[in-house]
């Protein structure tokens, strides 16, 4: 059965751990996916850096064919001078916009079919000089912020919080980093909110973000815009919305579990939670904006169509232990 292809304010998540692939599910990936996006996976030395790539791909591919009468290997995708791939063909009216992130061993991929959309995932990294970072490319209120808190997991925390904020809006604009991280201002208080500098050429009125918590650490938002490039007249910005609750500071530093907020500091090691659930934990959406997301498990997605494209194959990804 086709679902709805989210409309305006809609965000659909998809997500999945990419060591959680089977090898019929592996095997699907690998059948959707073209030569070259073979021959760039196989650049890849390492087994999980191979894997991660492939879960993506296979992700993208199936989560949007979900929408349409389209096979997942049908999809065509282009990049534009930032690198942010594109949709390029079967042709849509409008185009449905995807946004991807990994970490770890996440991958999430949002989409949606109205508005520009980015998404961030950032797992805590113990190893990290957050103070030197932030002092570098945070604004000095978010600096200060941080360094009002006296513990290194807040710290870490709310430096995630604001990371992957501004990543989600750098990438919903398709720029990535061409937008410095210090012209985005994010206030936690009384609600979230971002401002911008004027080298951003935006205004926010036409944004909503959304900040969650995953059980295993990492940092989730999602910038979304209201389909305009030019700011909203207030009247017309959906106001109360349920799912909108004003930011609860402390609800951002809700404990974890101790195994899971002990994360290994380095990439090479996995942060598998216990549970293979998502552990989603809405933490804040901006200020009086309808924006709704729904999570979605990427093995829905992976079987949601008949294997007549993918028959097994061996693929060259080393199975997960
Ligand atoms: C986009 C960017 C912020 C992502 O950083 P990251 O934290 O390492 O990666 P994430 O896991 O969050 O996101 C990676 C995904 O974002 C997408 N992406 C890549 N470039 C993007 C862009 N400019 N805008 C939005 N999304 C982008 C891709 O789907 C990518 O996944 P893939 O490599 O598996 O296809 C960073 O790569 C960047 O700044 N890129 C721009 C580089 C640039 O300007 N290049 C121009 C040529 S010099």
């Amino acid at each position: 059965m086709k679902r709805d292809i989210p409309s305006i304010g809609e965000v659909d998540l998809w997500w999945l751990y990419a060591s959680d692939l089977n090898e019929v599910e592996r095997a699907r990936c690998w059948a959707w996916m073209t030569p070259e996006e073979h021959t760039q996976q196989q650049r890849f030395l390492r087994s999980e850096d191979q894997r991660m790539y492939l879960a993506t791909r296979g992700l993208v591919r199936s989560a949007l064919s979900t929408y349409a009468d389209i096979q997942p290997k049908e999809w065509r995708f282009t990049t534009d001078t930032h690198g942010r791939p594109w949709i390029s063909g079967p042709r849509l009216q409008p185009t449905w916009i995807f946004n991807v992130s990994h970490s770890r061993d996440l991958v999430v991929c949002a989409i949606t079919s109205h508005g520009d959309l980015g998404v961030d995932v950032e797992g805590i990294d113990a190893r990290r000089d957050i103070l030197g970072i932030a002092k570098r490319f945070f604004v000095p209120e978010e600096y200060t912020a941080l360094l009002g808190l006296s513990e290194r997991n807040q710290q870490e925390q709310l430096f995630s919080a604001f990371w992957t904020l501004k990543e989600a809006y750098m990438k919903a604009r398709g720029m990535g980093f061409a937008i410095e991280p210090q012209w985005l201002h994010i206030s936690m208080q009384p609600a979230l909110s971002m401002s911008f500098d004027r080298k951003v050429s935006d205004h926010p009125n036409r944004w909503a973000f959304s900040l969650g918590q995953l059980h295993t650490g990492h940092s989730l938002a999602l910038a979304v815009s209201w389909g305009s490039t030019a700011p909203i007249p207030p009247e017309q910005i959906p106001a109360n919305a349920p799912n909108a609750p004003d930011i609860e500071p402390t609800s951002l530093f809700a404990p974890l579990p101790d195994a899971e907020r002990a994360l290994p500091a380095s990439r090479d090691q996995r942060a598998l939670p216990a549970s293979r659930d998502l552990g989603y934990h809405l933490v804040a959406h901006s200020a009086a904006r309808g924006l709704q997301v729904r999570l979605l498990h990427g093995r829905e997605a992976l079987h949601a169509r008949p294997s007549a494209d993918t028959t097994p194959a061996k693929t060259p990804v080393t199975p997960s232990p």
